[in-house]
C-alpha cells in the first residue's frame, strides 16, 4: 500500500489544488470553525503557484515544500496537506511559515499531528531550520491544541486580523516552535 503521508511533487500540483479548493470550502460550514480567508480558491491559481514555490532550491526565497495525506482509495487521493514557505529575503532563511489542513472527512484521527510531525523532523533535521511559524485563527480550538501539543508557543495576537466575506471578523494568534537551540 502507498504510503498515507509524503512529499508533494511537481506532478502532484494539481490533485493539490483540488484538494485545496474542497478544503477552504468547508471553513466555517457544517459545524467546522473558520480557518480560511476565503471559501473559494481559483485552481489554476494555486497550481501555477505551488509549483513556482516548489522548484525553488531552499536557498533561494520564497521556496516552498508541501506533505500530502492520502486517502486509501483506489487510487488514493490527496485529501490533506502541510506546506512549509521559505523566508522571503535571503535573510529570513532559516525560517518557514506552516500552513495545513485535512478535509473534514479525515479529521480528528490524529492524522493531522502525523502530518505535523514528519514536516517538522524534515525542518529540523533536512532542511535544518531554526524555527518555524503560523497563524492560527483564535477559535479554531483543535488547530491551535495540536500546535501547542508539538511545543508551538504563542507570539502574539493580530486582532481584527482579516474581515471574512460572510461578515466575520477574525483575530489571528501568531504561534512559532524553535527548533534547535540557540
Ligand atoms: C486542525 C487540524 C489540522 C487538526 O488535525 P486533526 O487530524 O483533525 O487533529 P488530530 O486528530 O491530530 O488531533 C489534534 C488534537 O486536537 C484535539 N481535538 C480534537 N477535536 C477537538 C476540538 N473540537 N476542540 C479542541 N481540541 C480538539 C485532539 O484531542 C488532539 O489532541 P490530543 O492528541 O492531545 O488528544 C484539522 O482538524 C484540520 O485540518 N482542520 C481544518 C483546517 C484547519 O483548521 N487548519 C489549521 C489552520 S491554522
Amino acid at each position: 500500500m502507498a504510503p498515507r503521508i509524503r512529499a508533494l511533487r511537481t506532478a502532484d500540483a494539481r490533485a493539490f489544488a483540488d484538494h485545496l479548493a474542497a478544503h477552504v470550502a468547508e471553513s466555517g460550514q457544517g459545524g467546522s470553525p473558520h480557518f480560511a480567508v476565503a471559501n473559494v480558491v481559483d485552481r489554476e491559481e494555486v497550481r501555477d503557484a505551488a509549483l513556482s514555490r516548489w522548484s525553488r532550491s531552499l536557498l533561494d526565497p520564497l521556496w516552498g515544500r508541501a506533505f500530502g495525506f492520502f486517502d486509501d482509495g483506489p487510487p488514493p487521493r490527496l485529501v490533506g496537506h502541510l506546506e512549509l514557505r521559505g523566508g522571503r529575503v535571503e535573510a529570513e532563511l532559516h525560517r518557514a511559515v506552516l500552513s495545513m489542513g485535512l478535509q473534514r472527512s479525515h479529521t480528528g484521527r490524529g492524522f493531522g499531528r502525523a502530518l505535523l510531525e514528519t514536516a517538522i523532523a524534515w525542518a529540523r533535521d533536512e532542511a535544518r531550520l531554526t524555527t518555524l511559524e503560523l497563524g492560527v485563527f483564535s477559535d479554531n480550538a483543535r488547530a491551535r491544541r495540536l500546535y501547542e501539543s508539538v511545543g508551538f508557543t504563542p507570539i502574539g495576537m493580530r486582532h481584527d486580523a482579516f474581515r471574512l466575506a460572510c461578515g466575520v471578523s477574525v483575530d489571528d494568534l501568531l504561534m512559532e516552535l524553535a527548533l534547535r537551540p540557540g
